[in-house]
């Protein structure tokens, strides 16, 4: 029914959650491929950089410094959940754009003719008490896929 699915994690406890569930529900969904999506959050870049005090020239390539530190930690850190999925059959392809999370996670799943987005509920952020964080809230709002939350 599902047979792409996106597959959307910050590394978080909530998106591990979704993760399992994404592998549970695999042959129910008789899903083939996924696609698996961590947004490097372009608004995190700066705090990181600890910019303040540089020249613009060195602020660019500061910027793209980090940039691509976070891209080789990311790919690590999905290197297992890739290997584990191939294992299990599926067709996987990784990646990790630049942007604001909701947004890339969107545009990913109608580009790729998604069916179906797997995400935690929670993520690294600290508002806990909320129903659902706000990448999720927006990706449910703006995705035209099925989402499935996962708590
Ligand atoms: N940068 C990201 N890349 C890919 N998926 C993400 C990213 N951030 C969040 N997600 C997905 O969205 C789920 C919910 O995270 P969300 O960001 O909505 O919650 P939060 O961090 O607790 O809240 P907020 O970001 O609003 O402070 C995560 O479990 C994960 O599946
Ligand atoms: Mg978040």
């Amino acid at each position: 029914m599902f047979q792409k699915i996106v597959f959307a994690t910050d590394f978080s406890d909530s998106a591990q959650r979704a993760y399992e569930k994404l592998k549970q529900i695999r042959t129910e969904c008789n899903a083939q491929s996924v696609i698996i999506v961590s947004v490097i959050d372009e608004r995190e870049i700066d705090s990181l950089a600890n910019l303040e005090g540089f020249y613009s020239i060195q602020i660019e390539k500061l910027r793209e410094e980090v940039t691509q530190e976070l891209i080789k930690q990311t790919e690590a850190k999905i290197e297992k959940c890739k290997k584990e999925l191939l294992e299990l059959g599926f067709d996987v392809e990784v990646r990790i754009p630049v942007g604001i999370p909701y947004d890339e996670i969107v545009k990913i799943a109608e580009k790729e003719g998604a069916g179906l987005i797997v995400m935690g509920s929670h993520g690294k952020g600290i508002l806990q008490e909320l129903l659902i964080g706000s990448t999720s809230e927006k990706v449910l709002r703006r995705a035209k896929c099925p989402v499935l939350i996962v708590k």
